[in-house]
């Protein structure tokens, strides 16, 4: 049997496709930091589980395909605190900011068109546009320029006719980077002058650092028809497994067209959406501690990198993963062999190749993702780990 192209040449995740050589290396007993992927391990505000043990409906019924309309309510409340105006209307549901990526990479591309991202990127961007046939082509960014954007005439070459949007993570994803007001407006700038939509991705806007203000592509108005804010409880609230995100648009008529999907796939969790309302009315106090807390794994991990012979990073400014350029000949070979061959007092970590999120061939060999998603101690322990595997690795540079 044959398969569809577009199935066959989508690539495995490099986030998790290296998990069987990690549960390997724990089956032969070594303890493993997954560096690998953004899981943190911050508690899920305790509301979320009391809302879902307090449901006692008789009926697991199906909800509406746009959402619980409370939620809704509830994430055009938080919007407001970003100064962002969203009726209800505006806002869709959806299976986390995956299927909200997805959904808005359908609305806005047909086959045969391409989108524009600034690279390494999200590297499920690549999944789900190639999944449909959309070409992603990446606006190269460099550490030694802290992985900010290019000059407006670069990025304005990159526009073909095919070019349908630009898809933007800010904070950061797997740089952490945090774009400045004046990118943002270029941006903005850029996509009303060729007629482009923007996909902001920004599940992980309080995640900012070292006081830097955060700008959200939601807050300018001359761009508000063609911005699509995607987000996430994920990150926020420490509740991946929730699998709720949304979209939201001021193009009532976009989120028309975004609805027959979601009425497709008739609907997201009805519990998981009622343990999220809670989560949206989380105070803001708790993001102050979670923020202190990644903070301070940031300068560990930061300063350890910085300390390790050959090691290129930027400090990250936002979210929680650093983009490191290794000094070893592959760094995809580098984490397997870390996995199968090596380990420091029975430890060892894993973290994501980062050629997968690029997509200009041949960028990215040497780099790999660190999530600094454990606590202080295992993340110190954790890159001991890595300078130790770095020093007796057999292909070092
Ligand atoms: C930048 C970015 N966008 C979207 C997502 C999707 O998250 P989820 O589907 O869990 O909401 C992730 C997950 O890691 C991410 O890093």
């Amino acid at each position: 049997m044959k398969f569809s192209n577009r199935i066959t040449s989508m690539q495995a995740s490099p986030i998790r496709r290296l998990v069987p050589y990690a549960e390997k290396a724990r089956k032969a007993g070594k303890k493993v930091y997954p560096l690998n992927i953004g899981q943190p391990d911050i508690k899920t505000p305790p509301a979320f589980f009391e809302a879902l043990g307090n449901f006692n409906k008789k009926v697991l019924a199906y909800d509406g395909s746009q959402g619980n309309p409370e939620l809704i309510k509830a994430i055009s409340n938080y919007y407001k605190t970003y100064n962002m105006d969203f009726q209800d209307d505006e806002i869709l549901i959806t299976n986390g900011g995956s299927e909200a990526l997805l959904f808005a990479i359908i609305a806005t591309c047909d086959a045969g068109d391409e989108v524009l991202v600034p690279e390494p990127f999200y590297t499920n961007y690549n999944g789900f546009a190639s999944a449909v046939n959309v070409t992603v082509d990446g606006i190269t960014t460099k550490a030694e320029e802290g992985f900010h954007l290019p000059k407006k005439e670069d990025l304005v070459k990159k526009i073909k006719p095919n070019t349908k949007s630009i898809i933007l993570s800010n904070p950061g994803n797997p740089t952490g980077v945090v774009y400045t007001k004046d990118e943002l407006k270029m941006l903005v700038d850029i996509c009303i002058e060729h007629n482009l939509f923007i996909l902001a991705d920004e599940v992980y806007r309080e995640f900012v650092y070292d006081g830097l203000e955060y700008i959200s592509l939601g807050n300018f108005k001359e761009a508000e028809d063609r911005v699509i804010i995607i987000d996430s409880v994920s990150k926020r609230y420490s509740a991946c497994g929730a699998r709720i995100g949304s979209i939201a648009s001021k193009n009532k008529d976009l989120i028309q067209e975004i609805l027959k999907l979601c009425q497709g796939r008739l609907c997201v969790p009805t519990i998981e959406q009622i343990g999220a309302i809670e989560l949206y009315k989380t105070p803001t106090d708790y993001f102050k501690e979670v923020n202190e807390e990644y903070t301070k794994r940031r300068d560990i991990v930061y300063g350890a990198l910085q300390k390790m012979d050959g090691v290129i990073c930027k400090e990250p400014k936002g979210a929680f993963y650093v983009s490191v350029k290794l000094p070893v000949d592959n760094a995809e070979k580098f984490i397997i062999w870390c996995l199968e061959e090596f380990d420091y007092n029975g430890e060892t970590l894993m973290m994501a190749p980062l050629e997968g999120f690029y997509s200009t061939p041949g960028i990215g060999e040497d780099e790999a993702r660190i999530a600094y998603i454990l606590n202080t101690e295992e993340l110190q322990k954790a890159m001991t780990v890595l300078d130790k595997a770095l020093q007796a690795y057999p292909g070092r540079k």
